[in-house]
């Protein structure tokens, strides 16, 4: 905090609230002299990651309001976060992707043992524990036996009341950026090295070693495939606007698996969603436009 916040925040500021009565379709403004300011907004870019802010919350508050908004809306944000419900939707549309389950706490808690086995037979080691709505590889674990299993499941309840299971998928970790609301653009396709065993937090966001290439180094044909895999995974699941889809090559036979998807990706120039949309043409400032644009093209039909 800057030593003058408090100062700022005494001086200029007041509360502001975006009422979900669509007739405001703004912020309503409380005064310091007691009136209030209705301010209109055109579009608002929701930059907000995680819960509350990519599951279809805050996505549901701007569709009430009338406020058109860049990205997913309320629906397909909340299914586009929940991993369960994205492979769900994968196994429908028949997009490859690892086995997986998924369990509720309470169902887990009513044999451990038994689902454990059970999960075990069908996956094998090592297993990848996730939380269904987390983000930012936040209470992922690779399980490789019994006792890290059941201590990564416990990590992950921690972050949700619903648990995925994957089997692991030894391959690239490729991703692109699609960009669209019913016509739909793919990037070229760009691939990452995580520095650590896998893409954790702190190879994402701490050491700042992993490596990204745009293009991804691998066959002409699978990046296609990536291509036209990532716009399923978007449509299946009723995106709008942008997002990013993760995939797997698998090493062992250049397998294409969907691993998931994001609705509101890291949108900073260095981010991978923007270099990959450069590295196909589009600049970020036409980015950003285009992204507005399909917005307000969206909600003001
Ligand atoms: N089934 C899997 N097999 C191998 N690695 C995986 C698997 N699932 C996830 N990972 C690794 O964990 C990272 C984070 O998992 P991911 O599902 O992308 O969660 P998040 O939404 O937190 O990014 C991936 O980038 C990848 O490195
Ligand atoms: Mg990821």
């Amino acid at each position: 905090m800057l030593p003058n916040d408090k100062w700022i925040v005494d001086e200029f500021c007041c509360p502001a609230i975006i009422s979900p009565d669509a007739k405001n379709g703004g912020l309503i403004i409380f005064e310091k002299d007691g009136s209030i300011t209705n301010i209109k907004i055109d579009v608002v870019f929701p930059v907000l990651h995680g819960k509350n802010g990519e599951d279809g919350t805050i996505q549901g508050l701007f569709q009430l309001a009338n406020i058109p908004f860049v990205g997913c809306d309320s629906l397909s944000s909340a299914a586009s976060m929940d991993k369960g419900y994205t492979n769900m939707v994968a196994d429908y549309l028949g997009v490859p992707q690892a086995k997986w389950v998924a369990t509720k706490k309470f169902s887990y808690n009513k044999n451990p043992d038994k689902f454990i086995q059970n999960t075990v037979e069908y996956l094998g080691f090592p297993i990848f524990v996730k939380p269904a709505n987390a983000g930012s590889s936040v209470g992922i674990t690779k399980a490789t036996d019994i006792d890290s299993l059941r201590k990564a499941i416990d990590i992950a309840f921690e972050h949700d009341n619903k648990v995925v299971f994957e089997e692991n998928i030894d391959g690239f970790e490729v991703e692109c950026a699609v960009l669209g609301n019913d016509e739909l653009f793919a990037s070229v396709v760009g691939g990452i090295t995580p520095c650590n065993e896998f893409y954790d937090y702190e190879a994402k966001y701490i050491s700042g070693t992993s490596e990204l290439s745009i293009p991804a180094k691998l066959p002409e044909d699978k990046l296609a495939e990536v291509q036209k895999e990532a716009k399923r995974i978007f449509d299946g699941l009723g995106c709008s606007g942008i997002s990013r889809v993760d995939f797997f090559v698998r090493k062992s036979d250049y397998k294409v698996m969907f691993n998931e998807i994001n609705t509101i990706p890291g949108f900073t120039s260095i981010s991978m969603y923007p270099k990959m949309m450069e590295a196909s043409g589009i600049s970020y400032p036409d980015l950003l436009d285009k992204a507005l644009t399909l917005a307000i093209e969206k909600w003001s039909k």
